[in-house]
C-alpha cells in the first residue's frame, strides 16, 4: 500500500454523503423540519446530502420533493420495480383489507410465494425462512452456520456490511466508526486488482485461506465466510465471473458454510443471473435477501439447506411475527410477477449495457473517471482526482454526488475510502433517463474541476 493511501480517511457506510448540521443555512426553510428530526432521532439521525431533501412523492424511478423538484433516482434498489408500482400496491392493499395475520395459520398465498421463489434456487436450498429485515436474515444465516459447523469464526470483506443487529453489526467492519473487529471476525481485501492483481480468484482464495488458518489457530474454527456477491460496499466488484469457486472451496474444506448475501444483488439486478452468487457458479449453503424483495415492504428471508434448517431447530427453532404474513406474500409474489412480466432482468441487461456505455464515453474524455466496474443495473465507478486508478477519491466523489443532486440525479457512494459512485437505480429504467443520467454526470464533473 502506498504512503499516500494510507493516509486516506476510511468512512463508514453511514457517514457515506451524510448530512452534518454544521452545514445548516440559517435562512434554510427546512430548519424547523430539520431541527424535529434531530430532537426525534437524536444522534441516530443520518440524513442524506449537504443539503437534505425532503420528499413527498414517486413513481417509477422518479422521486419529487416538497417544493416540485423532481430526482431520478438512482441510488435506490429497495423499489426495484419502480417506485409505488401499482401491481405490487394493489396486491399489498388487497390483502391488507381481507386478511393479515402471522404465518401459524394456513394460508394459500404464502405456499404459492414460497414456491415461487424457490423455483428460482438451486434444488438443494429446500426451505426458506422469511424475515422482516435483511439483518435479521443474515443474523439467522450466521447462527445456523455456527450451529452446522460447530464453529465460531467468521470471513467477510473489508468493507463489508452485512445489517445491524448485535452479531451482524459484529461481522460488517464498514458500520464500526472505530475500535477493531472482535477476535472471531476476520475481514480480507475485496476481489479487486489493486489487491490481488490480475489472479482476483486465486489472490481472494488465498487471503480466505489465510483467514480461516488464523480464525482455527485462535480456536474459533471457521463457521462461515459471507459475502455480498457484487460486494457493494466494498465498491461493487464483479468479474471475472466465478471469482468467487476457489474461496467457497477453501471455506468448505475448513469446514466452514458460505452464505451468499444478496440482499444488494438479488432478483435480477445484475442481469447475468436472478442470483448473484449464481455469476459465479457457485452453491451456497445459505442465501440471504432482502431488500428489493417486497419493493419497499419489509421483506426479507433466507434459502437454507433443510439439514442445516432442522439441526438449528433442534436447539431453538424460529418464529418471526410479521414474516410470512399474507400481506407479506401477496406483496413478493406481485414483485417476482412483476419482474417476470415486464422482463426486468433482460432490460437491466439492455439499459445497464447502455448505461455501461455511456460511462465509458464520459471516461474516454475525462481521465479522473479509473475504473467502471458491475454488472446490470449495479455499477461503480471509481473517481480519481489525479488520474491513478490507484488512487481514487472519496472526496471528489462527495463533491459529484453533491453537484449531481443539483442536476437532478441521486446517487451513492461506496468503498473502503467512499471512492466509488454506486450506481443501482430501479430495473424499469428507460433509455431516455439513462441519457439524463449522463449529462448530469458530465456536467457534474466539470462543474468539480
Ligand atoms: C449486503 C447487505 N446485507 C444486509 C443488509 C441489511 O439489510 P436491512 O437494512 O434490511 O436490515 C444490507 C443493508 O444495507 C446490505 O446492504
Amino acid at each position: 500500500m502506498s504512503a499516500h493511501r494510507s493516509k486516506r480517511t476510511t468512512r463508514p457506510i453511514l457517514d457515506m454523503n451524510a448530512y452534518d448540521a454544521r452545514d445548516a443555512k440559517p435562512d434554510d426553510p427546512k430548519n424547523d423540519l430539520l431541527a424535529r428530526r434531530q430532537r426525534n432521532f437524536g444522534a441516530a439521525s443520518v440524513l442524506f446530502y449537504r443539503d437534505p431533501i425532503e420528499m413527498v412523492s414517486a413513481s417509477g424511478c422518479w422521486m419529487t420533493a416538497a417544493d416540485g423538484t423532481s430526482y431520478l433516482d438512482f441510488y435506490n434498489n429497495v423499489p426495484s420495480v419502480g417506485h409505488c408500482h401499482p401491481r405490487v400496491v394493489a396486491a399489498m392493499t388487497n390483502q391488507a383489507k381481507k386478511l393479515n395475520i402471522n404465518s401459524r395459520y394456513l394460508h394459500q398465498t404464502t405456499e404459492e410465494y414460497l414456491d415461487r421463489l424457490k423455483a428460482t434456487f438451486p434444488d438443494h436450498l429446500e426451505n426458506i425462512v422469511l424475515t422482516c429485515s435483511g439483518s435479521e436474515a443474515n443474523d439467522l444465516a450466521l447462527r445456523i452456520a455456527q450451529r452446522a459447523s460447530g464453529a465460531r469464526g467468521i470471513i467477510v470483506t473489508e468493507s463489508a456490511y452485512h445489517g445491524n443487529t448485535a452479531t451482524v453489526t459484529e461481522i460488517s467492519p464498514s458500520a464500526h466508526k472505530r475500535g477493531d473487529l472482535p477476535d472471531h471476525v476476520i475481514a480480507v481485501p475485496p476481489p479487486g486488482s489493486l489487491a490481488y492483481g490480475d489472479d482476483i480468484a486465486a489472490g481472494f482464495a488465498d487471503a480466505v485461506h489465510d483467514a480461516a488458518r488464523t480464525l482455527i489457530d485462535r480456536g474459533h474454527g471457521v463457521a462461515a465466510l459471507i459475502v455480498d456477491s457484487i460486494f457493494s460496499s466494498d465498491g461493487v466488484f464483479s468479474n471475472p465471473r466465478g471469482f468467487l469457486r476457489l474461496a467457497v472451496a477453501v471455506v468448505h474444506r475448513a469446514g466452514g458454510v458460505f452464505i451468499a448475501d444478496e440482499v444488494q444483488p438479488g432478483f435480477g439486478r445484475t442481469a447475468d443471473a436472478f442470483w448473484g452468487f449464481q455469476r459465479h457458479d457457485v452453491m451456497p449453503d445459505i442465501v440471504s435477501m432482502g431488500k428489493p424483495m417486497g419493493n419497499g415492504f419489509p421483506m426479507a428471508g433466507i434459502a437454507v439447506r433443510s439439514d442445516m434448517l432442522a439441526e438449528f431447530c433442534e436447539d431453538v427453532g424460529y418464529f418471526n411475527t410479521f414474516a410470512a404474513s399474507p400481506v407479506a406474500s401477496a406483496t413478493g409474489l406481485a414483485v417476482l410477477n412483476v419482474i417476470a412480466d415486464e422482463n426486468l432482468q433482460a432490460n437491466a441487461a439492455v439499459c445497464g449495457g447502455y448505461l455501461r456505455d455511456g460511462l465509458q464515453h464520459l471516461a474516454d474524455q475525462d481521465g479522473r473517471i479509473s475504473d467502471i466496474r458491475g454488472a446490470g443495473l449495479f455499477l461503480g465507478v471509481d473517481l480519481s482526482a489525479d488520474g491513478n486508478p490507484e488512487n481514487p477519491s472519496g472526496q471528489l466523489v462527495a463533491d459529484v454526488i453533491n453537484a449531481m443532486r443539483r442536476h437532478r440525479v441521486l446517487i451513492g457512494a461506496a468503498g473502503k475510502y467512499g471512492q466509488t459512485l454506486k450506481i443501482r437505480p430501479p430495473l424499469c429504467l428507460s433509455h431516455n433517463e439513462v441519457d439524463f443520467f449522463i449529462d448530469a454526470l458530465g456536467k457534474s464533473l466539470r462543474a468539480c474541476g
